[in-house]
């Protein structure tokens, strides 16, 4: 499998439509607001594509703070107590007939590697994503941890992924 990821400012509107993810909320800010949020830079949409260059899936960052009472004890560490500069892997999704076959796998290394270089540019802490039901089970699976008192809210932090990315 080779995909190629494309910034949403690149992408045919006629290609969006067809998407479907099993979510419709995440299919229709694809087609309808994702490249609203990118033309005003609030947030920053890439569409993967196959080699029949039809869209398999996509992921939207936006920067995020962290409030200090949402931080885990054994995370707070020596940070201060104001928000935290994060990044928001804000949706994250792969075409319903498509789950399952290392695409979201390929998605998140993809967003990995895009933060790590903002972050050599910026202060850059928690890397964060508002998972669903259906998907926390996915970042568990890639060591995201909740934070505190939150149901459906993970972190990983930056330094975690530029250090397991340098292998
Ligand atoms: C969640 C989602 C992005 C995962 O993408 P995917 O392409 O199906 O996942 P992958 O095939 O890359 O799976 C990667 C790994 O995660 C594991 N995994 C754990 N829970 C999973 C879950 N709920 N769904 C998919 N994979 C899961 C897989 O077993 C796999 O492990 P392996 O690499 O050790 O074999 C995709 O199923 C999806 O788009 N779901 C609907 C939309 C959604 O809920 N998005 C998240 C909102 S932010």
């Amino acid at each position: 499998m080779s995909f190629k990821l494309i910034s949403i400012k690149d992408v045919p509107k006629s290609k969006l439509k067809k998407f479907d993810c099993g979510t419709e909320v995440l299919n229709e800010f694809l087609s309808r607001y994702s490249l609203k949020n990118d033309t005003l830079g609030i947030g920053r949409t890439f569409v993967a594509f196959d080699d029949k260059d039809e869209v398999v899936g996509y992921f939207t960052l936006a920067t995020a703070q962290v409030v200090y009472e949402d931080i885990p004890d054994e995370y707070r560490g020596k940070l201060p107590k104001y928000p935290i500069p994060s990044l928001r892997i804000a949706r994250l999704a792969v075409g319903k007939n498509l789950q399952g076959n290392g695409i979201g796998k390929w998605l998140l290394a993809q967003a990995f590697i895009k933060i790590v270089h903002v972050a050599e540019i910026t202060g850059l802490y928690f890397i964060i994503v508002d998972a669903k039901e259906t998907s926390k089970s996915f970042y568990e699976h890639y060591g995201f941890i909740k934070f505190k008192d939150k149901e459906l809210s993970y972190f990983l932090t930056v330094e975690t992924v530029r250090k397991a990315m340098e292998g």
